[in-house]
């Protein structure tokens, strides 16, 4: 090619002019058949480059009169300037074929799991919870719901808590006002459900509860409860015994034991606190008097429970005067952090409440 170039003074204008189009169409054709961009660039250098045909042709023109010299160099630019344009669209076609075929070859398959294993989970208080739900759903409760911030009506007065109980007073329990208080049970929820619904009745309320209590590895200042009530005609101490003993069985499995001491609710009559079998006593590795949970005593308090006291039903109007229907119910009232420590041997309640990763993400 460049010999090519080197001869051209000996030749006709015609015939020079002849060859330029030759050459520029000898190009259109390479650019047409590069099929990469280093292919492209290759041909862009010999025929456009500092030291390719077209400039070579252009400085070979200086050697021609000036009649003939402005006719060639309008024809070699013409074709420089399309090779240019036919340079530039096909590297755009090129470009844009990569990039499909990049896309073609980098297809996401969005039905395959992801590598990274990010996704929240529940907090075990909350698994706990939805597991106690499910057993008491399956003997037909139904889940009601009640706020944390209660009256000091329904937290203690409707519930039989006189004026002069410990828990009224402002070191026990945290007051908003002089009648608002954080709700330090979730038995307010016996007294809404029975002020929103006639008997029979049958439900589970959880949620927060907050009391000042000092905290130790049982005890904490917020902890959550589980309520449940049960009030129809002729209810008695044995289905509460039978439905807390069938809870417990499905909860902990069949070797767990369980426990009821006589105490005292004001709102229950007659009134039990029930105790579990601690962990230490079911699983061989745990030195018995070293357990941090039951101290060394084998069993571990996780509810109070009782047959509902008649006053109560009196406050919301299911004992009409002189016309006893032998409504009885009852009652129970679970700390759910005390529970998930038996289940998964978890030796200090304030773990729940740190936000320790490390803690949460093996539940
Ligand atoms: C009550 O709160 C009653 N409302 C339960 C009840 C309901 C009795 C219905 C009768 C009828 P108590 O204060 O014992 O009872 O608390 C119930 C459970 O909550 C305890 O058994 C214990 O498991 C848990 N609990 C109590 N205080 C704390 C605390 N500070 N931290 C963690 N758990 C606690």
């Amino acid at each position: 090619m460049h010999l090519w170039v080197r001869n051209l003074k000996s030749e006709p204008i015609s015939s020079i002019l002849e060859k330029i189009k030759t050459v520029g169409q000898q190009a259109l054709e390479q650019i047409q058949t590069a099929c990469t961009l280093e292919g492209l660039d290759q041909v862009r250098i010999f025929f456009l480059g500092k030291k390719g045909v077209f400039s070579l042709i252009l400085r070979e023109l200086e050697n021609f009169s000036s009649i003939d010299r402005p006719q060639l160099g309008q024809s070699a630019n013409l074709w420089k300037r399309k090779i240019q344009q036919a340079l530039l669209e096909k590297k755009e076609e090129l470009q844009e074929f990569l990039f499909q075929q990049a896309i073609e070859n980098e297809k996401v398959d969005i039905t395959l799991p992801s590598k990274f294993q990010h996704q929240g989970k529940e907090h075990l208080i909350t698994q706990t919870i939805h597991r106690i739900i499910e057993i008491f759903f399956s003997l037909g409760f139904d889940v009601a719901s009640g706020p944390e911030v209660e009256t000091e009506y329904l937290n203690f007065e409707a519930l039989n808590i006189s004026q002069d109980h410990p828990a009224r007073e402002m070191q026990d329990s945290f007051f908003l006002t002089k009648n608002v208080v954080l709700r330090t049970q979730t038995s307010c929820a016996q007294i809404r459900a029975m002020q929103q619904q006639s008997w029979p009745i049958r439900i589970v309320c959880a949620g927060a509860v907050y009391r000042r209590d000092d905290e130790d590895p049982t005890h904490s200042s917020l902890f959550h409860q589980l309520e449940g009530l049960w009030v129809d005609q002729n209810i008695q101490m044995s289905d509460l015994k039978g439905v807390l003993e069938f809870w417990a069985k499905r909860m902990f499995g069949n070797q767990v034991r369980i426990r009821f001491r006589p105490s005292y609710f004001p709102f229950v009559e007659p009134g039990a606190e029930v105790d579990i079998s601690c962990f230490c006593q079911l699983y061989a590795n745990q030195s018995k008097g070293e357990c941090r949970i039951c101290k060394g005593s084998q069993w571990i308090e996780v509810l109070g429970a009782g047959m509902v006291h008649p006053e109560l039903f009196k406050r919301v109007g299911y004992l009409k005067e002189n016309h006893d229907q032998n409504i009885r119910g009852f009652a129970f009232g679970m700390g759910i952090e005390r529970l998930a420590m038996l289940l998964y041997q978890i030796p200090d309640i304030r773990y729940f409440f740190q936000g320790d990763l490390r803690f949460l993400s093996q539940f």
